[in-house]
């Protein structure tokens, strides 16, 4: 757990190590958030940490995962000063938001099946969005959810593997709430949105938050219990991807092509002139607006 504990100082040997204060929790008892966790069905997720802040709740719970903590533990940060999204990229995580990150130890799922998890979260997060809040989110593969073609939402998965199997997956979801545009930093301001900016009115997050956990622990467990097949059709209705002619940086190239479909591990089929190339991970950065077919 130390190590989640930013180290502020190295000292040399004749000084005292400084380390930040370590972040305390919130007391259960008048919390909205354990209340509202305590409402959904509780199969899976059963214990939370709410913090008032914290440098990232994945990388708060990633060491708790790795000496053992038992699956379900969720740990929410009301604000986020290192928040991390995909690609390293950092996570902007004001007030506001909504931010959490739940530890789940899926024995059944093999780890080439990893990014699945991460597609199983973005339809959780969707039909969240769709149904109680009554909007019509998107998932732009892998990850994002998306508002009128607007970034409100993230996923970052992160696991650790035992051989073939996952040890454990910490699942991170960052939402833009009840924050706005001026939030962000001026070069992303036309490319975010918010949930209270689309409906017009601040959203209850303790609220948002159980429904999402109640989501979160059904579409987990349809994946875990089901595989592939019984979150396939539901992904393809929400993603926008899917028929687009894409343009995709990888690490080392760029491919472009018709996102043709998806495979039983969850990379994208993308079909380009030379031939089909099976995406596992890179960054979807332009598409065409219309869809063919596929
Ligand atoms: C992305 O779109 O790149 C993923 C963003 C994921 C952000 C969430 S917020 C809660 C959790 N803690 C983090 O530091 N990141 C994830």
């Amino acid at each position: 757990m130390g190590s989640s504990w930013n180290c502020v100082n190295q000292l040399s040997k004749d000084k005292v190590t400084l380390m930040a204060e370590p972040p305390i929790p919130l007391e259960p008892r008048n919390d909205p958030f354990h209340h509202a966790l305590s409402n959904t069905s509780r199969l899976v997720f059963k214990r939370l940490l709410h913090f008032p802040m914290l440098s990232s709740t994945n990388a708060y719970l990633k060491p708790l995962a790795a000496v053992g903590e038992p699956e379900g533990l969720i740990v929410l940060a009301d604000e986020q000063t290192a928040g991390s999204g995909r690609l390293n990229r950092v996570w902007h995580s004001p007030q506001g938001g909504l931010y959490f990150s739940s530890l789940v130890r899926p024995m059944s799922i093999a780890a080439s099946d990893t990014p699945l998890i991460t597609l199983t979260t973005g339809i959780a997060v969707a039909k969240v969005l769709n149904t109680a809040l009554g909007l019509d989110a998107k998932l732009k593969w892998p990850n994002d959810v998306l508002l009128d073609d607007r970034k409100v939402g993230g996923i970052l998965v992160e696991s650790s593997f035992i051989g073939s199997d996952i040890e454990y997956a910490v699942i991170g979801i960052g939402i833009n709430a009840n924050v706005t545009a001026s939030d962000f930093p001026q070069s992303l301001r036309s490319s975010v949105t918010s949930l209270q900016e689309k409906r017009n009115q601040p959203i209850d997050l303790p609220r948002l938050f159980e429904y999402l956990v109640g989501q979160l622990e059904f579409w987990y467990l349809k994946l875990r219990d089901k595989g592939f097949k019984a979150i396939e059709s539901h992904y393809r209705r929400l993603c926008t991807t899917l028929g687009k002619q894409v343009t995709i940086d990888l690490e080392e190239k760029q491919v472009t092509g018709l996102a043709k479909g998806l495979n039983a591990d969850g990379s994208l089929i993308v079909q380009t002139p030379e031939g089909r190339q099976i995406i596992r991970c890179g960054d979807l950065v332009s598409s065409t607006t219309t869809k063919e077919k596929v």
